[in-house]
């Protein structure tokens, strides 16, 4: 489906829980920029899906504004892209109501990251947040037509169950929804963690954040995490994600920085150290990040934020306000 500008749709989001990471940037939202010319394009902050689990009201406030800014310091353009905030958008809770009730409890039970997350809840039982999860990201793409959702690998099975709840919806009720596809980068998708590179690196790390980079890390200390990433006894650098996950880890994230494919840097570091090559990562690295954080701190101004988020839910709220109007209607609501 395409809009008035004759453009197709992608749209993204980003839970504001923490401080975003290189596997954040890597995975998801340098896909977007790259593409925001192509699309009409949307960029989110998933805030309801930040309350999932019991959070600092005051953390949470800041650590939105701060997410808002790192899109503006990533290349997102408020000129070509509409950018918004989850909550602002009222339409998003509803729909996210409907599509729960499309559900199957099994469907939601096999989702991998409800069972990841699942297991660190066990304490106090789990959060029902953390169990409906994935039907709130349904609605949040369903809702602007949206065509293509790039994002790291693990949300590729939330927008799977978006496709087919779309589907579902559509013969029970007639057709409503447009099926998103998914664009997982076949580089840079699941960036690992630089001490245990068997897990994914995240925003939450339990090892001292010696192996996450945040794009906010102090130039010195991320030169730091990569020169001691865990690798391997090979001694050879070459991209083989069973056998060497730690070399094959820095060596995707130099190609997603760079676009040098692995071969070419296999050749380039053939005959030399672990050392010099951990020195290249880091170089591009630290080049990145100082590119971020100068801009990340001229955009980080509260006024100027609070109204682009003010135009960007205006403009959202026209495309999802008429889905949410179609799927009432299909269902005999209106
Ligand atoms: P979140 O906030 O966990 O992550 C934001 C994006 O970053 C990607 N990502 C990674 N990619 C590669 N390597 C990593 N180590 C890595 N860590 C995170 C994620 O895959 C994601 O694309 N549920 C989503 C937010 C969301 C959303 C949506 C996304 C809510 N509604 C609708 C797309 C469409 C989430 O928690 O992402």
């Amino acid at each position: 489906m395409k809009n008035e500008n004759n453009k197709k749709v992608m749209l993204t989001g980003v839970r504001p829980s923490g401080n975003l990471t290189i596997g954040n940037y890597l995975g998801a939202i340098k896909n977007f920029v790259e593409r925001q010319d192509s699309y009409e394009s949307y960029i989110f902050i998933a805030d309801l899906h930040a309350i999932t689990s019991p959070r600092n009201p005051a953390d949470l406030k800041k650590s939105i504004y701060d997410c808002i800014a790192m899109y503006l310091a990533c290349g997102v353009d408020p000129n070509k892209t509409i950018i918004f905030k989850q909550s602002a958008v009222l339409e998003h809770g509803t729909l996210g109501f409907i599509m729960t009730f499309q559900t199957k409890m099994g469907e939601l039970s096999r989702m991998t990251q409800f069972k990841l997350k699942s297991q660190q809840q066990t304490k106090e039982g789990v959060d029902t947040g953390l169990f409906v999860y994935p039907t709130l990201m349904v609605a949040d793409i369903l809702l602007y037509n949206t065509s293509i959702v790039p994002v790291g690998k693990d949300q590729q099975q939330h927008v799977e169950l978006t496709r087919d709840l779309a589907e579902r919806f559509n013969k029970r009720y007639g057709q409503t929804f447009l099926l998103p596809d998914v664009y997982v980068a076949p580089i840079g998708n699941k960036i690992l963690n630089l001490q245990n590179p068997n897990e994914k690196m995240n925003k939450s790390d339990s090892g001292n954040n010696k192996g996450t980079i945040f794009l906010l890390d102090d130039i010195a200390v991320a030169r730091k995490k990569i020169m001691s990433a865990k690798t391997d006894n090979f001694n050879s650098v070459h991209f083989d994600e069973e056998r060497q996950p730690g070399i094959s880890n820095l060596m995707s994230i130099l190609a997603k920085i760079t676009g040098e494919s692995f071969q070419s840097i296999e050749q380039r570091f053939k005959n030399r150290g672990y050392g010099e090559f951990k020195k290249e990562v880091a170089n591009e690295v630290c080049k990145l990040l100082e590119e971020i954080q100068s801009k990340y701190k001229k955009f980080n101004n509260q006024e100027f934020l609070d109204n682009l988020l003010f135009e960007g839910a205006i403009q959202a709220q026209k495309t999802a306000s008429t889905t949410l109007s179609k799927s009432l209607t299909a269902l005999g609501l209106k």
